[in-house]
């Protein structure tokens, strides 16, 4: 299935987006940029109310949905947290949803359980953008995160297809690894290095994802000699997937990247990439401070990317994408914004 029309659907899940969809959201993100940049602004989605649902903790997810949301003249209302909803009160997904889509014109939500977000669109009657599913799918930040790599790309003159891509550390429960191999994996010639501990390997069903569409998989459980990689997409250790955080301390400072680290194993065009949080803990400090100003690092430029996708994806779900400009306003006040920079 390939999502060409986007006005009124849902986007649960990677699996619904082919290359062309991909570059839909990504020419529209493009556009996005001069209003979150706050060059203008535009009121386009003036009237039209978020439904914010965060079931699970989050920072970039839920504010980025928020101030995308914003950025386009709507309005966001919120829930945070399991136990300030009815939900702890037993409450189905399904009623929530029914409920709650009474109130919005589109929801985004993230919920710890796979496929909770997919069953809460069943019931609701708006679109509903997933923010994360467990361990299951992050299908936003998989766009963000390939829009990002396609930005890193141009910026050194090349594309996505025949990359080689680094994935690192918790390869089983991190879903941002999954949604944006699947993403990937509509892409030519690449090839993957996937470093993790053997019991938070890769699940075998995205690897066949990969398999199967002919791209080149390498497995190990540390990181060897010099790789010509050119992309390094470093992971957490999802703690909060694991039976007890003791589980998770066998495996929390694994696999560090430092500038030592990073300068005897990668190349010096190396792109580092993370979804956020990096866990900065000392047991765990698993992307070092010591890379913070490195010109290769693109982990704010991913966060900055985040808004302009989620932007985007509002804009077609609601099929505004081409009245943007038309709702354009002057921006009256003090402003000094700046995107991050290669
Ligand atoms: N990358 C990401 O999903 O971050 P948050 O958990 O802060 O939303």
């Amino acid at each position: 299935m390939s999502i060409s029309t986007f006005t009124g659907q849902h986007i649960l899940s990677v699996n619904d987006f082919d290359r062309d969809a991909i570059q839909q959201v990504f020419d529209v993100a493009d556009k996005m940029r001069p209003y979150a940049m706050r060059e203008k602004r535009t009121t386009v989605l003036d009237g039209a109310i978020l439904g914010n649902l965060f079931f699970e903790p989050s920072t970039r997810t839920r504010v980025s949905f928020g101030t995308a949301f914003n950025l386009l003249g709507g309005e966001v209302r919120e829930t945070t947290g399991m136990s300030s909803s009815a939900l702890a009160k037993g409450e189905s997904l399904y009623d929530t949803a029914r409920v709650l889509s009474g109130y919005s014109d589109i929801i985004a939500m993230r919920h710890p359980a796979p496929g909770s977000v997919a069953e809460f669109a069943e019931g609701s009657r708006v679109p509903v953008l997933n923010g994360g599913d467990g361990p299951n799918e992050h299908p936003t930040q998989a766009l963000l995160d390939l829009y990002t790599i396609q930005k890193e790309c141009e910026y050194h003159g090349g594309g996505i297809d025949g990359l080689h891509i680094a994935m690192i550390g918790d390869l089983k429960f991190g879903r941002t690894v999954h949604s944006l191999s699947k993403l990937l994996s509509k892409f030519k010639n690449l090839r993957f290095t996937l470093v993790s501990p053997n019991e938070l390997r890769m699940p075998d069903s995205v690897i066949s994802v990969l398999e199967d569409a002919g791209h080149q998989i390498r497995i190990t459980e540390q990181l060897e000699g010099s790789l010509d990689a050119d992309i390094c997409y470093q992971t957490r250790i999802q703690e909060e997937r694991f039976p007890s955080p003791e589980e998770a301390n066998k495996y929390r400072g694994r696999f560090r990247l430092n500038t030592e680290i990073y300068t005897k194993h990668f190349q010096s065009k190396t792109v580092i990439m993370h979804p956020l949080p990096r866990d900065s803990r000392a047991e765990a400090n698993e992307l070092d401070n010591d890379l913070n100003m490195h010109p290769n690092l693109a982990i704010f430029r991913q966060t900055d990317n985040g808004v302009l996708v989620r932007m985007a994806l509002f804009a077609l779900t609601l099929g505004v994408e081409d009245l943007v400009s038309r709702y354009e306003k002057d921006v009256v006040w003090y402003t000094n914004k700046h995107q991050e920079t290669m």
